[in-house]
């Protein structure tokens, strides 16, 4: 069976007055990513994954954050760039399994929205999809809501 597995890791600072959004869904709170893009930790961890998977390095040498062209770019460009990457080299994504790290707010309500989201950026079906969300217990720059994480596992199949 000729498979390949792939890891992906982003954080951003919070700041007052930004937008916070997962997965191209708004989180409706007072503070968001301080990125130079949109600041999308969840879309910036799964490109990561998918690049990692393919060994074609990751997010930053196919998208410069000193680019000008990247600035405030909605990521779903980024994912989608990494998901065409996959089906020219002759794999699909068998699932994708993420975890977003932010104290608060909860974010159980947007599940199925951030969950559908990560899946229409990747044209799969939301079965493939999984996300799931923890705080930092209070503890480091997470649990003081200074920071937020989110990590991604992509399994990718041959076609
Ligand atoms: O971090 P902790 O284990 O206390 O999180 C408990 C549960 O709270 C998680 O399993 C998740 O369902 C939910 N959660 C959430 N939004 C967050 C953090 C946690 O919905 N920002
Ligand atoms: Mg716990």
């Amino acid at each position: 069976m000729d498979v390949r597995i792939g890891l992906g890791w982003d954080n951003h600072r919070l700041a007052e007055g930004r937008t916070l959004v997962l997965a191209g869904v708004r989180v409706p709170c007072g503070f968001g990513f301080d990125a130079h893009s949109d600041g999308d930790i969840l879309l910036h961890a799964v490109t990561d994954a998918l690049l990692g998977a393919l060994a074609l390095g990751d997010i930053g040498m196919h998208f410069p954050d000193t680019d000008p062209r990247w600035k405030g770019c909605d990521s779903a460009v980024f994912v989608r760039h990494a998901a065409s990457l996959v089906r020219q080299r002759g794999y699909r994504i068998g699932n994708v399994d993420a975890t977003v790290i932010l104290q608060r707010p909860k974010l159980g309500d947007l599940r199925e929205a951030i969950r559908s989201g990560l899946a229409a950026a990747l044209e799969l079906e939301p079965e493939r999809v999984s996300v799931k969300f923890k705080t930092a217990e209070k503890v480091g720059p997470v649990g003081e809501g200074r920071s937020a994480e989110a990590q991604a596992a992509v399994l990718l199949v041959r076609d």
